[in-house]
């Protein structure tokens, strides 16, 4: 079977899902939304940095609806809960990296989205790598131990090189350290991390007694200037310790922890890894990492190319979950509720 596509926006993960899209024998796009007037009538393929593909962004949500994709794939900087009922009442499955894992975070606007699933006999899932694919990681990972004590999840990164400020400065980025409403600030920004500790607490079959932010601060002692043309002053934020706890029976056993540093001039000077730490404490103790780097034919001629590699895997959770979510029953699924996702039409063989 080859589903039919529509990529909904072409920013830093939508021009990553572009080219899977583009590339993956199961997968046709028919179709591409444009938030931006100036992308609309342009190719997609152009949009994206690669050739033509045929297809033109709109803005036009009626006509692309009509196309009866199979899903959406919602890349936008943030979740637009009027086009989602849209999309999922008129039968077309979603699958999104935009602030969506369980739902628990949008209040009343999580039962506008169930009722719009059945009306429309759709299903909604959403990952990116984080939240997302690296809590599967753990969940599987706690499979092979016979006693589990807590499980944390580390992501470590140096983010200088991610061009999305509208996204970033939410969480604490730029602001002056030590302003008394910054860890109010960091919670509400990074708000899905909630989710992603339910997804996890889900899979282990128990209720969470309560869930909290913490955060730790680190500033820059020079400006820095960065994609998307926005600058940390001396003195700010460019470094956030955040960690989200799950206890449960009055014990912290689970912890989903974000360590994002811009550049060399942080104070203090936090020592950092690159990737992701998954820790199972119990009977064994079990710990994997996940790292990445390119493949040995890759010509890195921009910042970008090397950008677009973390975006891929950010990207690619929610496209490989396609065939299970169109399959899906109406509703919200999670990874505890899709099979085994299997990458499908993404092996190179020799001939091809
Ligand atoms: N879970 C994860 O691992 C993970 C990691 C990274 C990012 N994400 C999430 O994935 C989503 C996309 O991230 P990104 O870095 O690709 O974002 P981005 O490039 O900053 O923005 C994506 C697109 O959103 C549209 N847009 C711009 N301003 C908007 C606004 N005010 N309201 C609605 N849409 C707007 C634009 O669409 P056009 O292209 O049509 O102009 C833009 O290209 C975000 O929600 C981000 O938080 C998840």
């Amino acid at each position: 079977m080859t589903y039919r596509i529509l990529q909904w926006t072409t920013g830093n993960v939508g021009k990553k899902s572009v080219h899977a899209i583009a590339e993956n024998s199961l997968l046709e796009l028919v179709g591409c939304y444009a938030w931006s007037p100036d992308k609309v009538g342009r190719d997609v393929g152009d949009l994206c940095g690669i050739g033509p593909l045929g297809v033109r962004a709109t803005d036009d949500v009626d006509t692309l609806l009509a196309l009866k994709p199979d899903c959406v794939v919602y890349n936008p900087m943030f979740a637009d809960v009027d086009d989602l009922v849209r999309m999922l009442s008129a039968g077309v499955n979603v699958v999104t990296t935009s602030e969506f894992i369980t739902g628990h975070h949008m209040g009343a606007d999580r039962a506008r989205l169930i009722e719009a699933c059945q009306q429309g006999g759709a299903t909604i899932f959403g990952s990116g790598i984080n939240p997302g694919f690296i809590q599967l990681f753990a969940i599987v990972t706690a499979g092979i131990s016979d006693r589990v004590d807590r499980i944390s999840v580390v992501e470590a990164f140096d983010t200088s090189i991610y061009n999305s400020p509208a996204t970033e400065i939410p969480m604490g980025f730029g602001y002056p350290v030590g302003r008394p409403d910054l860890p109010a600030i960091t919670e509400k920004g990074s708000g899905i991390f909630r989710e992603a500790v339910l997804l996890v607490a889900d899979a282990l079959g128990t209720e969470l007694d309560d869930i909290r932010c913490e955060a730790e601060y680190a500033h820059t002692t020079e400006d820095l200037t960065l994609p998307g043309d926005w600058t940390i002053k001396a003195g700010c934020v460019a470094g956030i310790d955040v960690r989200w706890k799950g206890f449960a029976g009055g014990r912290e056993v689970i912890e989903v922890r974000g360590k994002w540093t811009k550049g060399q001039t942080l104070e203090p000077a936090w020592p950092m890894d690159f990737g992701y730490t998954i820790r199972v404490e119990g009977r064994p103790t079990i710990t994997s990492t996940l790292g990445f780097e390119p493949p040995p034919d890759f010509v890195a001629e921009t910042l970008d190319d090397f950008i677009m590699l973390g975006l891929t895997i950010t990207a690619m959770p929610a496209i490989t979950a396609i065939p299970a979510v169109v399959a899906a029953p109406p509703g919200i699924a999670t990874y505890n509720d899709l099979p085994l996702l299997l990458p499908r039409g993404v092996l190179r063989t020799a001939s091809a």
